[in-house]
């Protein structure tokens, strides 16, 4: 979800103002793809690198992501949405984690929508936390076992990876699971990434052919793919 802090200063607004606009659009994206039967959505809403934003913008975005969890759960509820939150909770206040806990639990029963915020997350944090588990309980490393022990083990990979604000990299956002996800980069700021805009990616998406790693013509034979290698 990129692009916030530039879509404040095109209106000469403080960074925050822009955050808070990205709230909503969280809001409405989440809306439609319970709309459209998206079974899960995982957003990247703070990364292991945003503590070095001024301490200002990181405070900030603390309180919003408070005041966001006590405006949105019930409505969350009522929309079948179960809410997980995937990242490094240690460097987090109490009162923030006991907040992710409290909306975690409050949604644990629904299953129309498994919505996953990674905060304070790092693809490269997964995957070392999900090996130090497996070295702890003294397991061999496997893809297998790496797959079950990944903090976002409760979803499937993803089919689609959507990255707006015009940047084409990933930033350290779900770098084991993205394999052989479909790559879809907008150039809205994420604030203006609206329903028209997610029905674009999903029709995108749609025309892609996926191969994980044959041919073209077996795709086109039916053959379903071998399973990644364990
Ligand atoms: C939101 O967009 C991402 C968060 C860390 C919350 P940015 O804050 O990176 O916005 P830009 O890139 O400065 O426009
Ligand atoms: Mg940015």
């Amino acid at each position: 979800m990129d692009g916030n802090g530039r879509w404040a200063r095109q209106r000469l607004l403080p960074r925050l103002a822009g955050h808070s606009q990205g709230v909503e659009s969280l809001r409405r994206c989440v809306r439609a793809c319970v709309a459209r039967g998206v079974r899960a959505l995982t957003v990247f809403a703070f990364s292991s690198e945003n503590w070095g934003r001024p301490a200002e913008e990181v405070s900030g975005l603390m309180g919003l992501l408070a005041k966001a969890l006590a405006r949105e759960v019930p409505e969350l509820s009522r929309d079948g949405v179960c809410v997980r939150f995937v990242g490094d909770r240690e460097g987090l206040s109490e009162s923030v984690r006991n907040g992710l806990a409290q909306a975690e639990r409050a949604t644990q029963g629904n299953s129309r929508l498994v919505l996953s915020v990674c905060f304070n997350y790092g693809g490269r944090w997964d995957i070392a936390q999900a090996a130090a588990a497996l070295a702890a309980r003294g397991e061999p490393i496997t893809e297998s076992a790496l797959c079950g022990a990944l903090a976002l083990a409760h979803v499937p990979d993803p089919d689609l990876v959507i990255r707006t604000g015009g940047e084409k990299r990933l930033s350290n956002f779900l770098l084991w699971q993205a394999a052989y996800s479909e790559l879809f980069f907008s150039d809205l700021l994420w604030p203006d990434f609206d329903e028209a805009a997610l029905d674009a990616a999903l029709d995108w998406y749609a025309g892609r052919e996926r191969r994980f790693g044959r041919t073209s013509e077996q795709v086109r034979a039916g053959l379903e793919p071998e399973p990644l290698r364990a």
